[in-house]
């Protein structure tokens, strides 16, 4: 490389420290230390093919993949004998996988998701050519049952997949699987499929509720959970859950790789479920269930101090992200705060220190000009239709 090259890099890694450090509106732990990882980077880890099927090619972590996948499907209580699942590149692919074997199941379907649902949702219904109907959403970002019910009851006749969100993206708000299944006994549909987007909450509210309302217990077909964000991870992954029925749908022999293709990517990321496994070893569920108590209590102070400063912040229940008036377009810039419809949010994400929010609050007051009276949630009312753009990552 040359002097300038060897500069330019410099520059960068200076950046990123810089960056990092202000980083409160998206959703990524930044409490990881991997650095006994470090030596894997010398491999060309690749676990192309089923995880729970060994392949040709064996410079791969297949078999901490499938304790990953064990882990979060003993978390999301999927049947003993009846679970299956990989490590993805994310929760968006975990989107798409959950809809792709539903749309195997059922082709007939029709897409039923909520209008605060995460772009990859939208993105995975135009790539699967599915017919879909959007439904409006209450002003906490949660499903309005009502509108369900009623859009249900025009396409009676087709089965119904249903999307529901355990955290949408711009307020946390969690749709209720217990209310969306009555609503599916009530509008006697035939055959229906709950896919839950999981990506950020999923991996701390089975940890801090005994008995998830979300999971396979209470009658899901596939959850998908991002595994950089609650968990944490120097680069994107994530974990998708399905029945393990489910997957002869999708799953067709290859002689090149001496295994079957039952993913959505033929080569895959070794490295990943590594990393994830190294997490979740480390922590254990009691740690998990540690660094989530801490986020919500980090999420109360911050709530309860931008009230006592007179801005309308307020959070879902149970949420770690505090929703408050989208202030000027350098804080956001300077805090990466996402914005949506007037709104901005924080994440009191694991690592984010009491100080950093209290840094950040300090720079929010000198802009006198955004403190709002009213809860911003009182404002703001999407229906379907309307578009929400959603400037998350
Ligand atoms: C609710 C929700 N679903 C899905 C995703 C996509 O997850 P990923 O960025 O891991 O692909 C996000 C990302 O922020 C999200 O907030």
């Amino acid at each position: 490389m040359t002097v300038k090259e060897v500069e330019r890099l410099q520059r960068y890694k200076d950046l990123l420290a810089e960056r990092s450090s202000n980083a409160i509106g998206y959703p990524f732990a930044l409490d990881f230390d991997f650095s006994e990882l470090h030596t894997l980077f010398q491999y060309h880890i690749n676990n192309v093919g089923d995880p729970y099927i060994e392949s040709n090619y064996d410079v791969n972590s297949h078999s901490m993949e499938r304790e990953v996948v064990e882990f979060f499907a003993d978390l999301f209580r999927a049947p003993k004998h009846n679970r299956w699942g990989y490590v993805t590149s994310g929760g968006s692919e975990g989107n798409l996988y959950g809809l792709y074997v539903a749309r195997e199941l059922y082709p007939e379907a029709v897409i039923y998701y909520s209008a605060a649902t995460h772009y990859s949702i939208s993105k995975s219904i135009r790539l699967l050519n599915m017919p879909s109907c959007m439904i409006r959403i209450q002003p906490n970002g949660e499903m309005d049952y009502k509108d369900l019910e009623e859009s249900i009851k025009r396409y009676s006749n087709r089965p119904a997949i249903v999307v529901a969100n355990i955290g949408t993206t711009m307020t946390e708000a969690k749709d209720d699987v217990p209310t969306i299944r009555s609503v599916l006994q009530k509008a006697a549909v035939k055959s229906h499929y709950i896919h839950c987007d999981a990506a950020l909450s999923g991996s701390y509210l089975a940890v801090l509720e005994e008995e998830p309302q979300f999971d396979f217990a209470n009658g899901v077909d596939s959850i998908a959970c991002s595994g950089h964000k609650f968990i944490g991870s120097p680069f994107p992954c994530g974990v998708v859950v399905i029945k393990d029925q489910y997957k002869e749908r999708v799953s067709k022999p290859v002689s090149y790789i001496g295994s079957f293709d039952s993913t959505i990517a033929g080569s895959r990321n070794g490295h990943s479920p590594v990393f994830m496994w190294y997490a979740i070893k480390q922590q254990g569920r009691e740690g998990l269930l540690r660094r989530a108590l801490e986020c919500l209590s980090l999420a109360e102070y911050t709530q309860r101090r931008l009230q006592e400063h007179g801005i309308a912040a307020w959070r879902n229940e149970k949420a770690i992200t505090v929703v408050f008036p989208k202030p000027s377009a350098s804080i956001c810039r300077k805090w990466q705060l996402a914005t949506n419809a007037g709104q901005a949010h924080l994440i009191c994400m694991p690592g984010i220190s009491q100080q950093r929010i209290d840094d950040f609050i300090e720079d929010l007051l000198k802009e006198t000009s955004l403190i709002a009276r009213e809860p911003t949630h009182s404002r703001v009312f999407v229906k379907p239709g309307d578009s929400i753009m959603i400037t998350q990552l």
